[in-house]
């Protein structure tokens, strides 16, 4: 080889290595210990945002970014309000999409639904959707006599359990709630429909994401068996809601039946089409499962932790108590009316505090960047097509956020300014359990779902579980 060459090779080089280092040093910092194939999995514990938040607190060095490897995805994952809010006051679009999971599309009738549907045009329209038609003030006031309904059901469980005698299984309680209560507004039904619906739910929860590169990702889905009990699944779901969507199809020649959600679809269906936006039957069934799941599981785990909370605290169960007896004046058996929620400012900042310590969705829905983001201020360079964890339960426990961050106290949201006024709609990045403004329930919807006061008032008063 000509000395000429060897230069030039040996300069290409050094300036590779350069370039190569240079890139590395804008990316935010990673553990050291990085396996072939799984990369920082094995760093990964059971419950993935305590095992993120200890990784954040040993090698986070101070931005609250982590660059992680997580099997074939290269993932960040923020862990303060600070980079939270640098992340989405600047880069929100970049951010914007939803990272390809086979497993998910599947599941979804080819990502038709909301949630995993990546960011674009049907994204959009099936959004539009869910927030116009399907989730509007006046579609939700129309189910207020079935949660009024079931929230009486579930009081009456509880006091005939405590009249018993006999211990409350809190989770099972609310659930079956939540589980009613979503059931008849998706399929006008609950009952025997409700129990199929739970089965299918308590099913799905056993999918995993799929981190592998997607050949390794089938043949281990096929070795493992996953593959089959992911179609037998999907063939299970697909029979429920092929059959909510014939029996509507029924109702629907008949007027002045039916206004559940595959109900409200199939009547837009015509309509839409005008619009381009084709709503096709596995359209429709992609969006009821999306409301279906979206709704069931956080409403329940939110219902749950509240409890927990209440009974862990009985200052703030009195306090809480007070309240209620102040609206419903005072008797047991007067339940307040959803009407009256919007005057009830301890509930409200009881709910905040619940969701700031246990979002149900820890890490939120996982993001991709659809393009390369120069983060604070030039500090990191995040490349294109990195998936996003956000972090929002360490970020409900960010010291440099919160006051006393592990104690439960609602009475930080009381008043309107300073950190009283931090609200969880997505503009106040220390508090982040719907994420920034893409879940598309409002206040009253939430508060609705989950605070049945007269079933809070009434399940404190039974059996506390042990701290
Ligand atoms: C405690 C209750 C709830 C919590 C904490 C919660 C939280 C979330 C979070 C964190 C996301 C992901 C946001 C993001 O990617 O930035 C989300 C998305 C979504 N949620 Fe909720 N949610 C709740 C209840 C509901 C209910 C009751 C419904 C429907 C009735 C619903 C429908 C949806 C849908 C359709 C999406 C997908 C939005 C999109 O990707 O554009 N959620 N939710």
């Amino acid at each position: 080889m000509s000395p000429f060459v060897l230069a030039v090779a040996l300069l290409l080089c050094f300036l590779y290595v350069v370039k190569n280092r240079r890139s590395r040093s804008k990316l935010p910092p990673s553990p050291a210990w990085c396996l072939p194939l799984l990369g920082h999995l094995h760093l990964i514990g059971r419950l993935p945002h305590r095992s993120l938040h200890e990784l954040h607190l040993r090698y986070g060095g101070g931005g609250g970014l982590l660059l992680l490897q997580l099997g074939r995805r290269r993932t960040l994952v923020v862990s303060t309000a600070a980079a939270a809010a640098d992340l989405f006051k600047n880069h929100d679009l970049a951010f914007s999409s939803r990272p390809h999971n086979a497993a998910a599309h599947k599941q979804t009738y080819g990502s038709r639904n909301v949630s995993f549907a990546p960011y674009g045009d049907h994204w959009r329209q099936a959004k539009r959707i869910v927030v116009v038609h399907l989730l509007s003030a006046r579609r939700v006031e129309a189910f207020a006599p079935v949660r009024a309904a079931e929230a009486a059901a579930l009081v009456s469980r509880a006091r005939r359990a405590a009249e018993a005698r006999e211990a409350v299984e809190l989770k099972e309680l609310v659930y079956g709630y939540t589980n009613a209560v979503v059931t008849r507004a998706a399929a006008g039904a609950a009952g025997a429909t409700a129990g199929r619906l739970r089965q299918l739910l308590a099913h799905s929860t056993t999918l995993v994401d799929d981190l592998l590169p997607d050949a390794a990702a089938r043949v281990l889905r096929r070795v493992t068996g996953l593959e089959k009990k992911i179609d037998d699944m999907n063939a299970d779901w697909d029979r429920f809601l092929s059959e909510i969507v014939a029996e509507n199809k029924h109702k629907a020649s008949k007027p002045g039946q039916g206004g559940d959600i595959v109900d409200v679809l199939l009547q837009l269906r015509e309509k839409e089409g005008a619009k381009g936006f084709e709503l096709t039957d596995d359209g429709i069934k992609a969006i009821t499962k999306d409301m279906i799941a979206a709704a069931t599981e956080t409403t329940a785990v939110t219902l749950e932790w509240a409890m927990v909370e209440l009974a862990r605290n009985p200052r703030v169960t009195a306090k809480l108590q007070d309240e209620i007896a102040r609206v419903a004046g005072g008797s047991e058996q007067v339940a307040v009316m959803e009407a009256e929620l919007n005057g009830m400012p301890y509930l409200r900042a009881v709910i905040k505090e619940v969701l700031r310590l246990h979002p149900p969705l820890p890490l939120l829905l996982p993001r991709e960047s659809m393009a390369a983001a120069a983060v604070q201020g030039g500090r990191y360079e995040i490349p294109a097509q990195t998936a996003l964890l956000v972090n929002a339960w360490a970020i409900g426990r960010d010291p440099a956020a919160w006051d006393a961050p592990e104690e439960f106290g609602p009475e930080r949201f009381l008043g309107s300014d300073g950190p009283a006024a931090v609200d969880f709609w997505g503009t106040d990045y220390q508090l982040l359990p719907f994420g920034t403004g893409r879940c598309p329930i409002d206040f009253h919807l939430a508060l609705t779902q989950w605070a049945d006061p007269s079933t809070t008032r009434r399940s404190t008063a039974q059996k506390q579980p042990s701290p």
